[in-house]
């Protein structure tokens, strides 16, 4: 089956949040949301879905079908049996790890956060009154990040209740290996530590860097960890509102779904659809998807390396996010965001956004037709050029 990754849609008309913050004359290669229509199978279960014509309240079902094929799809992907119960349907992970954070601590204790780090992520000490404690990723000077486990245990304090880990990383693309993980899961219930997982790029893990879900090391590992992951990012879907958590300790999930009771709505009846869709028939779809942002991946490591001076990028493991190193990028380094919004009509993410180590870096999406990827990228080149 073949699939058009190449075909350019246009979004300025619909309400894309990704295409409405900047100009018309600016191309957008920021936020984590891709510029490709959905797979078909997803499509054609949302047309059904919709000319059924009566939208009423979903499912409050502790077990439907899409349980069932999650549960099935963690054991096939990453053999990690889960009963479908110790799954919550939620309607995103960021609404996920908020939560999470109010029941795995209490204002006043710590929370530990690897930076640079998903922007999101960094706000949650400030919503749900926590101190962060921040341990950095390990930087070499190829520019491959690690974790740091040193770093991690001193930043372990006596107030610190919880660990946010973002796995595979956003921004800086690493799938952790199982050693690492290992490491890290060793040392957050030596220190009585508990995990909330924000796993959500997991299916857009590259070829030979097979994603291990942290919880599914060990059954001690899996009885303190919350699990986030959704059909979001993989199939295009982040504004259907969908999204699961993984909570296999009864007591936690309880106290999960208690947090948020009448606060928090449930899943949306159509992202329902489309992820019961996706899981059940969108696997051609992601394969030849990971094909095309495995190409274009490697296209923008090769793009910069010949046509952005100053620019290091590395390639990502997974996610269709690339961390530019900007920092000896000339009249780029201090501010590269703002550079190339200005100069160049491109907007990235701004480094800075990601917290400590996020200095002089921007992060770029090349989820979009190839088109449009090497447009931004020559607009990239010739700001540089011209300035
Ligand atoms: C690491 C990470 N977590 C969460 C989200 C957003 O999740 P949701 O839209 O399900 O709230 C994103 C989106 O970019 C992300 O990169």
């Amino acid at each position: 089956m073949s699939f058009d990754f190449d075909r350019v849609i246009d979004r300025r008309s619909t309400e894309s949040s990704k295409w409405a913050r900047y100009g018309p004359d600016v191309l957008p290669l920021w936020v984590a949301d891709m510029d490709f229509a959905s797979p078909p199978a997803v499509i054609d279960a949302l047309r059904a879905r919709v000319e059924h014509g009566v939208f009423g309240y979903g499912y409050k079902l502790e077990v439907s079908p899409l349980h069932e094929a999650f549960a099935e799809r963690l054991v096939k992907r990453y053999g990690w049996r889960v009963s479908p119960e110790a799954i919550v349907l939620i309607p995103g992970v960021i609404v996920g790890f908020n939560v999470a954070a109010r029941i795995l601590a209490a204002p006043g204790d710590g929370l530990l956060l690897q930076t640079p780090v998903y922007p999101p992520l960094l706000r949650v000490p400030g919503n749900a009154r926590l101190v962060l404690d921040e341990a950095p990723l390990a930087r070499a000077a190829d520019g491959r990040y690690a974790i740091d486990l040193d770093a991690v245990a001193a930043a372990i304090g006596p107030r610190t209740r919880m660990l946010l880990l973002c796995s595979p990383h956003n921004p800086v693309g690493r799938v952790f290996t199982r050693d690492e993980l290992t490491g890290l899961a060793e040392l957050c219930l030596r220190r009585g530590v508990a995990i909330c997982a924000d796993e959500i790029h997991c299916e857009l893990a590259y070829e030979g860097h097979p994603h291990v879900p942290i919880a599914s090391l060990d059954e001690e590992v899996a009885e303190r960890t919350i699990t986030l992951m959704a059909p979001s990012k993989t199939f295009n879907l982040p504004g259907l509102k969908c999204g699961l958590a993984i909570v296999p300790d009864a007591a936690l999930r309880q106290r999960f779904t208690d947090a948020w009771a009448d606060l928090v709505p449930s899943v949306n009846i159509l992202g329902y659809t489309a992820a019961l869709a996706a899981y059940r028939d969108g696997q051609p779809w992601l394969d030849a998807l990971l094909r095309y942002l495995q190409a274009n991946r490697d296209f923008v490591v090769e793009f910069a390396r010949r046509h952005l001076p100053g620019i290091a990028v590395r390639a990502p493991e997974a996610t269709s996010l690339a961390w530019l190193d900007c920092r000896a990028a000339g009249p780029a380094a201090s501010d590269p965001f703002t550079f190339f919004l200005e100069r160049g009509r491109v907007a990235l993410n701004n480094g800075k956004m990601f917290g400590r180590g996020g200095e002089g870096f921007a992060r770029l999406n090349f989820g979009s037709p190839r088109a449009l990827l090497a447009e931004g990228l020559a607009r990239m080149r010739d700001a540089l050029a011209a300035s």
